[in-house]
């Protein structure tokens, strides 16, 4: 890094922000860019070291192999597990939690018990459960927030039962962008035996996350919302459980022995590694680690913090903006969701895209919880490292602007 002010030093590491020197890009919890160096690492293995990893004595193979495995170590560094078995490369989050969903209910759910979701879960970590219980017949449980967004552990407690196996939540709210207090939630489900599958799908590309301080026993993420490219994710698991699960899709490279009758299962974690494995996606999020390893996390906090407190000080002054979940800035870690009284969120992210700002609307996977606050859709501006004050401040520009353009005059 040199000593460039911040936003150019990031900026030019992201090919993306070359080719497109209008846009404000503001969607970045939905993906994030890419670095050269990730892009560089990907082409490197497709173009000129492709081989497959496991299969072949061959150099190429071998190094495949290496490079793979050593991604995961980057990987469980990066989330300080104990183990690299403990670290199974899935195609993103939202596959990571079906196969805990379903390989846990298939070994250790039973019908009559109950497995508890937080209410402010994306649908990735709500459905796999839903259609869990319903192969099971066990009961999906909902543990409710405030409108700011936070769990009451008392809420916790009181909605444990002796029925509850699991309890499904997410670290950072991709709405709220307020962080849940992992450690207490596994500390009282453990007490009831029961397990937690974590989302650390927006929390890991934006804290430091440490998985045996907080003592999940399952933890998702995606490596394309973390510099990584598409098609890569991640799924933590404690090895004992990770042992004890039968596999989640079968077929090559997952066995240790086949027969016309059956098969026996590879060791953790090929057992869950079915199929030629995406040997550059893995590649290329090892080298999004390195990245992230680069900079680090305290410079990239501070942006993001002085960035979010400056949109939002900005969206408070404007009349008629809504802010979904705490006033405090420091609470929404670079997610900030919002209304405009009196404007669907989809004109507002028209209007938006009209002056090169890329912001979401909808319910952002999270219908229920737009239901609970009975709004029926919201739009969200969620910033990264690498975005500039000149970013927020065109935002904010185009936000006050958007009720005189839909026909109010105040
Ligand atoms: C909190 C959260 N969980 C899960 C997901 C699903 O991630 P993916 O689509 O990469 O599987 C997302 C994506 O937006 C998310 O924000």
């Amino acid at each position: 890094m040199t000593d460039t002010p911040a936003p150019d030093r990031f900026r030019k590491d992201f090919p993306f922000f070359a080719k497109h020197p209008g846009i404000v890009y503001l969607d970045n919890s939905a993906t994030s860019q890419l670095p050269v160096c990730v892009m560089d690492r990907l082409n490197r293995y497709e173009q000129f070291e492709k081989a497959p990893p496991f299969r072949g004595m061959y150099p190429l193979s071998v190094q495949a192999t290496d490079d793979y495995e050593h991604a995961r170590d980057m990987v469980r560094d990066f989330i300080h597990a104990g183990s690299s078995v403990e670290i199974v490369f899935t195609r993103n989050a939202t596959e990571s939690l079906n196969l805990v969903a379903y390989c846990v209910g298939n070994a250790l759910i039973h019908a009559g018990d109950e497995v508890l979701v937080g209410i402010a879960e994306h649908h990735s970590n709500m459905i796999p459960w839903q259609q869990m219980a319903r192969c099971t017949g066990a009961h999906v449980r909902y543990l409710y927030c405030s409108r700011e967004g936070s769990f009451n552990p008392n809420d916790l407690e009181q909605g444990l039962s002796d029925h509850t196996r699991l309890v499904a939540i997410t670290q950072m709210s991709n709405v709220f962008g307020q962080i849940n207090d992992l450690r207490t939630i596994t500390q009282i489900a453990h007490r009831r035996n029961a397990l937690v599958v974590a989302d650390g799908c927006q929390s890991v590309p934006h804290i430091p996350v440490n998985v045996r301080e907080l003592d999940v026993d399952f933890l998702a993420f995606s490596g394309h919302k973390m510099l990584g490219p598409t098609g890569i994710g991640v799924l933590y698991g404690k090895k004992d459980l990770l042992n004890c699960l039968p596999p989640f899709l079968t077929g090559g490279e997952m066995i240790e022995e086949v027969t016309t009758e059956g098969a026996t299962w590879a060791p953790l974690p090929q057992k869950f590694e079915a199929g030629t494995v995406n040997t550059g996606g893995a590649l290329a999020l090892g080298e999004a680690i390195s990245y992230y390893n680069r900079v680090g996390f305290d410079e990239m906090i501070a942006r993001e913090s002085a960035l979010t407190r400056r949109l939002m000080i900005g969206m408070t002054d404007i009349p008629h903006v809504q802010i979904i979940g705490s006033p405090d800035p420091e609470q929404h870690h670079g997610i900030v969701t919002f209304t405009i009284d009196g404007v669907h969120p989809h004109d507002v992210s028209a209007i938006m895209a009209d002056h090169g700002i890329a912001i979401r609307a909808g319910h952002h996977c999270a219908q229920p919880l737009h239901d609970y606050l009975e709004i029926n859709a919201t739009c969200r501006a969620s910033l990264m490292f690498y975005n500039t004050e000149t970013d927020v401040d065109a935002f904010l520009n185009i936000l006050s602007e958007i009720r005189g353009a839909m026909g109010y005059d105040d």
